[in-house]
């Protein structure tokens, strides 16, 4: 177990598509492990495997309310409903946050690390949430959902720690 290095735009990888994972073994205990260590020490929301450089289709979301963070394989959304727009940012695109559209809530199913199947149904950061991780599987950054005439937003100096509070880092 170990924090690794979050790799970050244009890194090749992060346009990568991840592959499912067939079994989860003790290999993969050890990426969701280095997953939560990483998202740890950067204090973010949400890691993909691709971020380390991995391509396998493992996720970790930690929500600030609750006690334990969350750990994916093979995550997919199977419905998204409504639309609303948040500000958005991403560890691999440091510097900077967007305002894009996001579903309100959204339903997901895959597997915990205990291979047991899991279905939720998610509103808030957290639906936000695994809609970017399982974006990040795909090879799909945030930016891409901004619309033709939108651009990112560069955070201000010094004011970091505040538009990371302000926008989320997943
Ligand atoms: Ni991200």
């Amino acid at each position: 177990m170990a924090a690794r290095t979050i790799l970050e735009f244009p890194h090749p990888i992060l346009r990568r598509k991840a592959k499912k994972v067939r079994r989860i073994d003790e290999s993969v205990h050890a990426l969701a492990d280095d997953l939560l260590d990483t998202l740890r020490e950067v204090g973010g929301v949400g890691l993909a495997a691709n971020q380390i450089g991995d391509l396998r289709r493992v996720i970790v979301i930690d929500i600030p309310e609750e006690d334990d963070p969350r750990v994916y394989v093979n995550p997919e959304i199977v419905h998204r409903e409504g639309e609303r727009e948040v500000t958005e940012a991403c560890l691999s695109v440091p510097g900077y946050h967007g305002t894009i559209k996001r579903a309100i809530w959204v339903k997901a199913r895959g597997l915990d690390r205990s291979s047991n199947v899991f279905r939720i149904t998610a509103d808030g950061l957290l639906a936000q949430a695994l809609e970017h991780e399982i974006d990040h599987l795909d090879g799909i950054l945030y930016f891409d959902h901004l619309e033709a005439h939108q651009s990112l937003a560069r955070n201000e100096t010094g004011r970091e720690e505040e538009d990371d509070m302000e926008s989320v880092a997943v």
